[in-house]
């Protein structure tokens, strides 16, 4: 049977980072779902949907076919047979994302391609509901969280260090602003599973999160 562990928390609590790190040296596979949200919001603002019109959102997602392939051990994300990984990480499909996401016909529509990758291998899943409803039965499942702070703060100096620009209290409000949409929306909100462990990584390095977490995994595994 296969070994899944599961990673919920908010947006910048550095989830990707530590479940890559992770799935590396576990020899997991790393499953990013939120890359499979943004693919579809991706889709959404390439033909010119509403996305703020349910209906409309739901009739698009219908012609959409989300698959995952991997390259060099890189998760790639294919919409309708192209690989669109490059354009994911932009912030106006991160915002597009959180929206839609809200929608069921989105959520359905993800859900039985997650619950296949986790079936047949060791998978390491990130995202927002992986414990409550993607992965129910996962071995270990992790709530990982910062605070707003920490979080914005992190993500500045990752675009100060691409040379972008950036201003942290505008960063930080975004992230309050996602939070809460991811928080507060009808199916599938962003909450710690009842048998989750909670790891707040504001004052703790990579490191520590990543051997907190193997530790958990070895315990379990044993
Ligand atoms: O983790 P991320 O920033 O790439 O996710 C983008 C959006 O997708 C996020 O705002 C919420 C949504 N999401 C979700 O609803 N459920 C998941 N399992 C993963 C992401």
């Amino acid at each position: 049977m296969s070994f899944n562990v599961a990673i919920d928390g908010p947006a910048g609590a550095g989830k990707s980072t530590i479940a890559k790190a992770l799935a590396k040296e576990l020899q997991f596979v790393y499953v990013d779902t939120g890359a499979m949200y943004r693919a579809l919001a991706y889709f959404f603002l390439s033909r010119k949907a509403d996305i703020s019109n349910e209906e409309e959102i739901g009739e698009f997602v219908k012609e959409a076919t989300v698959e995952i392939a991997y390259e060099d051990g890189k998760q790639q994300v294919l919409l309708n047979g192209e690989n669109v990984t490059s354009h994911l990480r932009e912030e106006e499909v991160g915002n597009a994302a959180s929206r839609t996401s809200a929608y069921p016909a989105v959520r359905a529509h993800l859900l039985k391609l997650q619950q296949d990758l986790a079936a047949t291998q060791d998978v390491i899943m990130d995202g927002r509901d992986i414990g409550t409803c993607v992965l129910p039965k996962a071995q270990l499942k992790i709530f990982l969280t910062a605070s707003v702070e920490t979080r914005a703060k992190r993500r500045y100096d990752e675009l100060l260090a691409k040379g972008e620009q950036a201003d942290l209290s505008e960063i930080a409000a975004g992230i309050q602003e996602r939070d809460e949409r991811d928080m507060n929306r009808e199916i599938a909100p962003l909450k710690q599973a009842e048998d989750a462990v909670l790891v707040d990584s504001s004052y703790m390095s990579i490191d520590e999160v990543v051997n907190t977490i193997r530790n958990l995994v070895m315990e379990r595994r044993a």
